[in-house]
């Protein structure tokens, strides 16, 4: 009986090819590496790659009068790595909190939905807590995972985990959240519901404009019936919040300095890892965690394959990413001005985090 199915669609390929789960990612193990170059993606990068990269680079670190970079190059495989150290950190909370609420009421989540329903997760990461929405599912149908991620080693491994399980069958989409959206979409049966999945408050990460921008296109893609499961982590003592994203072992640091090592590996640039230091600031206003990277002395930054110069002054900081914190009370709003009503929410007793549940209107 041919239960589990493993494929994976990629940047730029219009048609899921059915494959072998391992091969191709597994060849490259024996051959020698040059640590400062040869960290290489684990699958072929679209020839665009590079170039949409160097263009990134170089809008984002010549802003004024604050330099940023983009957080979505922190996850390439050693920053994936490094990000599923942070889940497990005493400090961070979110996750753990995140995965209780999926495990404590699965059930009552896909019981608010009609049957057949297919389930795509923005930035699946390894996939880890969404194993309990799929068993749920699968105890009353067939179901089908569609994970979409941009990094090639974390939906490597969401694959095999997810694909194991009895009746689920996944299919991988290694692409942006939105273009990855559209194409599950447009994949799926009139009679299927979509259930997606935007957990680990990474809503948080955009500005708050920005997310319901966001939030609006997601509906786009939706049809009546369909939902949405939003993780939005609350606001809670600044202390704890800060203790968050600068934990004392570093694993953070490491995380958010491996943006500016990955920019060396892949574009020549030059940056001195031990002259930033990584910090994580409480935006009152804002209700919101910044993290930068902080320049200890002078730096003069040359990247080639971006074509850029900039000199840091010793102090002057590099944002790279925020995460937005919410109170409960907003989330109703923030629903109904995106096309969604919250029909249901779940908050964590023991760390501030809430579960909604969005169905689309
Ligand atoms: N974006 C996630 C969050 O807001 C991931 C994250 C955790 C993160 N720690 C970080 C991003 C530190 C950048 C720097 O929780």
């Amino acid at each position: 009986m041919a239960t589990r199915t493993v494929q994976t669609v990629r940047a730029g390929e219009n048609n899921a090819k059915q494959r072998a789960s391992t091969s191709a990612r597994n060849s490259a193990v024996d051959t020698v590496r040059n640590p400062a170059t040869d960290l290489a993606p684990a699958t072929p990068r679209p020839a665009s790659y590079l170039a949409e990269f160097a263009a990134d680079v170089r809008a984002s670190l010549t802003k004024q009068p604050q330099r940023e970079l983009p957080s979505k190059y922190l996850y390439d495989e050693l920053g994936s790595a490094l990000f599923e150290a942070i889940c497990v950190l005493p400090e961070y909370g979110l996750t753990r909190a995140d995965a209780r609420l999926l495990q404590r009421h699965a059930r009552d989540i896909v019981d608010a939905l009609d049957s057949p329903v297919q389930v795509a997760e923005l930035g699946s990461g390894s996939g880890k807590k969404t194993r309990w929405i799929l068993e749920a599912l699968a105890r009353r149908q067939r179901t089908y995972y569609y994970p979409i991620e941009i990094s090639p080693s974390a939906l490597a491994a969401c694959e095999k985990e997810m694909g194991q399980i009895e009746l689920v069958s996944v299919v991988g989409y290694e692409k942006t959240y939105l273009d990855g959206l559209r194409a599950v979409a447009t994949r799926r049966d009139t009679q299927d519901n979509l259930l997606v999945l935007f957990l680990g408050s990474s809503i948080g990460n955009f500005d708050r404009g920005a997310g319901d921008e966001f939030l609006r296109e997601v509906r786009k893609t939706l049809r009546h019936g369909d939902a949405l499961l939003l993780g939005t982590d609350l606001v809670k003592d600044a202390a704890t919040q800060i203790l968050a994203y600068d934990d004392p072992t570093g694993v953070t640091a490491a995380f958010d300095l491996n943006m500016l090592a990955r920019i060396n590996r892949e574009l020549g640039g030059n940056f001195v890892l031990s002259q930033f230091r990584h910090q994580a600031r409480w935006n009152d206003a804002e209700r919101r965690i910044e993290m930068h990277l902080v320049a200890r002395s002078l730096q003069e930054i040359h990247i080639p394959r971006a074509n850029l110069r900039i000199t840091l002054e010793p102090g002057e900081s590099i944002w790279t990413e925020s995460s937005h914190k919410y109170v409960t009370s907003e989330i109703d709003d923030m629903a109904r001005r995106t096309g969604f009503q919250c029909i249901d929410q779940w908050v964590d007793a023991q760390w501030p985090f809430a579960q909604n549940l969005f169905l689309a209107e």
